[in-house]
């Protein structure tokens, strides 16, 4: 029997400045409506040829290993943590925000000994800190840790750690959920063992794939588990052996097809504007966002310098009902900001300009949005000195 209930989906488009997704490129969406082929087909293993080639250029790495795996950014979380930990192993948990103390849980899962090591929220870590612990606990063989914490927006010294890691004989998993395309990220120049993140932030698609990149010694221990890790569809060995790093590609499981047209898409548009370039757009569409809000008399939650260039937090001012805020911004401008984390809920807005809305004209869109929302609520500002300047 015919139901006309339901109705064509007709969504209006909106500006997705909060923490992600974040728009796709128009060029990426049109690049999904491709025609589906199989994935094995010829056609299709090209296709995957190209994305392990240039999501190594996007990573900056050398290592075979880097795939996209099927999954938003926490599949990528497990399965790195999942086929790296194996019970019997010591693991320094670092958190100071959200993800890090995700990355904790997840490993917790592995039945390893954990040992997690908190600092507060909204401010970088501490070296001196990690390094004692590594001393102090010389069991520790494997140290997670996340490169830009989006619910803080705090950019950790990922490199000093990775350094750190390695003087005391472990391994590290970065998270660079959102930093990859964005950010400055040296994959191979920093020693970064293992490494996620995803394709609904800096790289401009939708959410729907997990890179990974995984590099030899890493591999080593892998292969040295007394029994495989407890995920088959996540199986980072598996994987690479039957379908992505295979001579002869076989069936491990359906690959979704428009994401990987997609992220082929989205990646090759970083490559052509250039890696450097695109990290350069982002730490000035930053820097504009940031000294546009300060003009207003608005306070950052993070100093410059400790910041993440594709997300930005800035503290509710005492006066303004939050949520009001941000639901206003949505009804009335179509302009998405994301509400804080876990203990900064309620305290900060988080703000992106990731990959495609990377863009000046957006930083100007939300300043003068912002403007009317924060008037509404009786607070006397003006984005029209902002603009100006940063004109
Ligand atoms: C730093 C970080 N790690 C992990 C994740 C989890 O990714 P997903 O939500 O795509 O599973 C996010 C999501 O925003 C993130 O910001």
């Amino acid at each position: 029997m015919s139901n006309k209930k339901f109705s064509k989906l007709n969504i209006t488009p909106k500006l997705l400045l909060g923490a992600g997704p974040s728009n796709p490129n128009p060029e990426v969406l049109e690049a999904m409506t491709q025609p589906v082929v199989g994935h094995l087909d010829p056609t299709f293993l090209g296709i995957m040829d190209d994305v392990h080639e240039m999501l190594k250029i996007a990573f900056q790495t050398s290592n075979p290993m880097t795939l996209p795996l099927s999954g938003t950014g926490t599949a990528g979380m497990e399965s790195c943590i999942l086929n790296l930990v194996e019970p019997g192993d010591t693991v320094l948990g670092i958190e100071n925000g959200y993800f890090g103390h995700r990355m904790i849980e997840v490993a917790k899962r592995s039945r390893a000994n954990i040992i997690p090591l908190a600092f507060e929220w909204g401010k970088p870590v501490e070296l001196e800190v990690i390094e004692q612990t590594l001393k102090d606990n010389p069991s520790i063989n494997v140290v997670l840790a996340v490169h830009a914490e989006t619910s803080t927006g705090v950019l950790n010294p990922i490199k000093d750690i990775a350094e750190l890691a390695h003087k005391y004989d472990s391994l590290i998993v970065a998270d660079t959920v959102t930093s990859l395309g964005g950010v400055d990220l040296q994959i191979d120049n920093w020693n970064i063992d293992l490494s996620y993140s995803v394709t609904q932030k800096c790289l401009g698609c939708p959410p729907g794939l997990a890179p990974v990149t995984v590099n030899q010694a890493s591999i080593e221990k892998i292969e040295r588990r007394a029994v495989p890790p407890n995920t088959w569809y996540y199986d980072l060995l598996l994987l690479q052996k039957t379908y992505w790093g295979a001579e002869q590609r076989t069936y491990h499981h359906t690959a979704p097809i428009t994401m990987i047209y997609g992220l082929r898409e989205g990646l090759r548009l970083l490559v052509e504007e250039g890696i450097e370039e695109r990290i350069q757009k982002h730490t000035d569409n930053c820097n504009a966002l940031r000294k546009g809000l300060e003009i207003m008399g608005l306070e950052m939650l993070v100093p410059n310098g400790n910041n993440i260039s594709s997300l930005t937090t800035v503290k509710v001012p005492k006066e303004i009902n939050d949520q009001q805020l941000r639901s206003e911004l949505l009804k009335n401008h179509n302009i998405e900001i994301s509400a804080g984390l876990g203990t900064l809920s309620g305290q900060v807005w988080r703000i992106g300009l990731m990959g495609e809305n990377s863009k000046r004209e957006n930083v100007f869109r939300f300043l003068e949005a912002l403007e009317i929302e924060l008037k509404a609520q009786g607070m006397n500002v003006s984005a029209k000195e902002a603009i100006n300047q940063l004109a």
